[in-house]
């Protein structure tokens, strides 16, 4: 397995790219089931999460040509309607499959995702949704076995605007007879995404982006070619760098306005944001100001920014309380974040930060994506040398972070480890 060496110290300056968006590209991808024929899809980052979502389909019978930029995608001969058990706990968005699954063929058998490091991240209101459209719902073996003549539409209130149960809803209710209204839906921006892909293959959907979303049923979609819009947790993830770093640096590929929340809480903390022609620049204070955050679903402070934004807050002058509301137990970071000397405390859902002046560079593990993204941060920022062990974690949803970062002027490189 892979490891990262880090030597910290060193005020990030220069350009960097953002990659296509991993949690728009999952679901965009699974759309093609669909619309039966060659989709292609552009502006796809290189992950392994990527490479997943391509197995699953293979495995449902797709063809399929690239893993990263250009993809291309042909569903014609998808007939295949089960997702096994070894590729759904790999990647939990893959039971994303089963609501396109069961509006092309009327069936569906994918397998429960189980669990996962962030919390238990039940299927839940998906399932419910799918009921609610006329799907027979069954558990058995692990496995959910979902049929349906042909989908009906209804009106769908979900008790937590949960962006895979939306985007599950949002493919299902494409082809089905008649109208569905999702209401208390997600809003978060790469629902958008997928609604424009969906709306160009031929479905009626408006609303997205709004907590009301309708969809007009049609007869069929057709292939298309789409652009994945930029990964705003990856520009996130850049701009805390260069604030934890006392650096400047300047950001392409990315839309400011996805990260409205993130970028009040930087300027409160003391970081100069300016956007001039779709260049961000990010101009890091000679020490953060400790602020508050309480994760929320967009357009509130993105939980997968939260072990980011606790990084930064780690060398803030004051005291910080974070409180992450979307997930039960994302906060795997802050045992790892101890190690480097940072002063946080734990009370349930609440973190306490304690800014501390300077962090110190230490052996440290990986346990979930964004939570190795803080690490990489932290010791961005701390003095002396930084290993972190099982980036595997890392390389499911960053497209050569530490290439970038280098490109920054920061000392880190990926090593085999012994
Ligand atoms: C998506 O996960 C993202 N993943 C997550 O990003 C992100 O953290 C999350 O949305 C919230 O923004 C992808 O898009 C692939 P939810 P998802 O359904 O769809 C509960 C990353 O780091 N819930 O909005 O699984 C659930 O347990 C990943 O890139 C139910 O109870 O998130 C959670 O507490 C991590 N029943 C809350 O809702 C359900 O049926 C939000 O989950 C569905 C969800």
């Amino acid at each position: 397995m892979d490891k990262l060496i880090i030597k910290g110290g060193k005020k990030l300056t220069g350009e960097v790219s953002v990659s296509g968006s991993k949690n728009a590209a999952l679901p965009i991808f699974i759309s093609t089931i669909l619309a039966p024929g060659l989709n292609e899809i552009r502006n796809v980052p290189f992950l392994r999460d990527i490479n997943t979502t391509i197995k699953v389909l293979e495995s449902l019978g797709a063809v399929v040509e690239g893993n990263g930029n250009i993809v291309r995608i042909d569903t014609t001969h998808v007939n295949n309607v089960e997702a096994t058990y070894d590729l759904v706990k790999t990647m939990r968005a893959s039971v994303l499959v089963l609501g396109p699954l069961l509006a092309r063929h009327g069936r569906a058998r994918v397998s429960l995702p189980g669990g996962c490091a962030i919390g238990a991240r039940p299927i839940n209101l998906h399932l419910k949704g799918l009921a609610a459209l006329g799907a027979d719902i069954r558990l058995e073996h692990g496995y959910v076995e979902a049929k349906a003549k042909r989908l009906k539409g209804a009106r769908i209130n979900f008790d937590i605007a949960t962006v895979g149960g939306t985007e599950q809803l949002m493919m299902a209710a494409a082809l089905a007879k008649g109208e569905t209204v999702l209401e208390n839906a997600a809003r978060e921006p790469e629902i958008i995404d997928l609604a424009d892909i969906l709306n160009r293959m031929g479905a009626k959907i408006e609303g997205a982006g709004t907590d009301t979303i309708r969809i007009t049923g049609v007869k069929e979609l057709a292939p298309v070619t789409h652009d994945v819009m930029p990964d705003r947790i990856e520009a996130g993830t850049f701009m805390v760098a260069a604030a934890i770093t006392g650096g400047d640096i300047k950001i392409r590929n990315m839309k400011l306005e996805h990260l409205d929340a993130l970028v009040f809480k930087l300027q409160d903390a003391g970081v100069e944001i300016t956007n001039r022609d779709n260049v961000v620049r990010v101009k890091g204070p000679r020490r953060p100001r400790a602020i508050n955050i309480k994760t929320r679903p967009y357009p509130g402070f993105p939980t997968d920014m939260q072990a980011q934004f606790m990084a930064l807050m780690c060398v803030a002058d004051g005291a910080s309380v974070i409180s992450e509301n979307i997930f039960e137990n994302r906060f795997m970071h802050v045992s790892e974040l101890l190690r480097f000397g940072a002063d946080i405390t734990i009370e349930g859902n609440t973190a306490t930060v304690k800014g501390v002046k300077k962090l110190s560079g230490a052996p440290v593990m990986a346990t979930d994506l964004r939570a190795s993204a803080s690490l990489i941060l932290a010791g961005l920022a701390a003095d002396n040398t930084t290993e972190i062990s099982r980036i595997y974690h890392l390389d499911r949803g960053y497209d050569s972070i530490e290439k970038k970062l280098a490109g920054l002027g920061a000392d880190i490189k990926r090593v085999k480890e012994s």
